[in-house]
């Protein structure tokens, strides 16, 4: 990152240049209760592997972390079985929305990569060969990361295990391929579970701190992720934690990232640091329009895109 004002004054900046893309999205309705979220909240923050922290907005308040769970997921999944995980589970962008059903069937019930809903309800079954509460696991990870208890909004996870005809529909097709080896219902109930696990951007730029200095986490001095592994997972954030919309994403921003449904998304500047940001309206691919926008002009002011 290179830049002569302080954080606090980019930050500053950056949220006077996403003023004009309120209202311009929607909030996710196809889960009832983050349909009902304020959609003029926006919070953002910066943590540096070096320690230093700023925030903007309303970066203290909690939000659904949603898909972006998935991120700490596959990293839990890949630290307790390794490369076996790819056996079930591919590493290709889909170029399909991220709940999409008839590519799984074409392509024999074996997910395109590990944040598409497939992949990570995959990731989920995985997981429960290892631990009795995967939700628990990947939010208590994520807490430990972070310094914080996090919570599981009920009420949220309730919502989507109630509405989600299609991720049961995806998690049936799996098991029937073999993929998926536990009851469809337990996969549905810690997935919705660890999607509804409650986070704020100050959080969530801890948490995410080891992907920017090589898997190893400043904020409880200890390595949670292997140096290559570490790699992996950014290249995989690159190609496809932005689901149909990673190019113009990387086109944009250019940073490792993933989008939640929830509005949030985390990016990572190798090496240097993490970026939480949290806006509720969503563009048609499950990004939050301000969080793009918002990611857009800071790597643009800081020039810190990697590529
Ligand atoms: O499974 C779902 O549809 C949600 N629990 C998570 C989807 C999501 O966050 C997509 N990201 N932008």
């Amino acid at each position: 990152m290179k830049h002569t004002a302080s954080l606090d004054d980019v930050l500053a900046e950056v949220a006077v240049l996403v003023r004009p893309h309120f209202g311009k999205g929607r909030t996710a309705s196809y889960i009832p209760q983050l349909a009902g979220v304020d959609p003029k909240k926006f919070g953002m923050a910066i943590c540096t592997i070096k320690g230093e922290e700023s925030v903007i907005g309303d970066a203290d308040e909690p939000f659904s972390a949603q898909s972006i769970t998935k991120l700490f997921s596959l990293g839990l999944a890949l630290n307790a079985i390794g490369d076996e995980v790819w056996t079930r589970v591919g590493k290709e962008p889909s170029g399909t929305p991220f709940n999409y059903l008839s590519q799984l069937e074409q392509e024999e019930g074996i997910p395109r990569n590990p944040f598409i809903n497939p992949g990570a309800l995959a990731v989920t079954d995985i997981l429960l060969d290892v631990v009795k509460s995967p939700d628990a696991f990947v939010r208590d990870f994520m807490g430990m990361l972070a310094n914080a208890p996090l919570t599981i909004d009920e009420a949220v996870a309730t919502s989507e295990l109630e509405t989600g005809h299609k991720n049961r529909a995806i998690t049936n097709l799996m098991r029937g391929f073999g993929t998926i080896t536990h009851p469809v219902d337990a996969v549905m109930e810690a997935y919705c579970r660890q999607c509804a696990v409650t986070i704020t951007c100050r959080q969530l730029a801890r948490a995410a701190l080891p992907l920017a200095a090589k898997g190893f986490s400043p904020i409880v001095e200890e390595t949670v992720f292997h140096e290559r592994l570490n790699r992996r997972l950014n290249a995989l954030l690159l190609t496809c934690g932005i689901y149909d919309s990673v190019g113009s994403f990387a086109y944009r921003v250019g940073l490792p990232a993933k989008s939640g449904v929830g509005g949030g998304i985390v990016a990572v500047v190798p090496g240097q640091a993490t970026i939480a940001v949290w806006s509720p309206e969503l563009d048609r691919f499950g990004t939050s329009v301000v969080g793009a926008s918002a990611l857009e002009h800071f790597s643009q002011l800081t020039n810190c895109s990697v590529l």
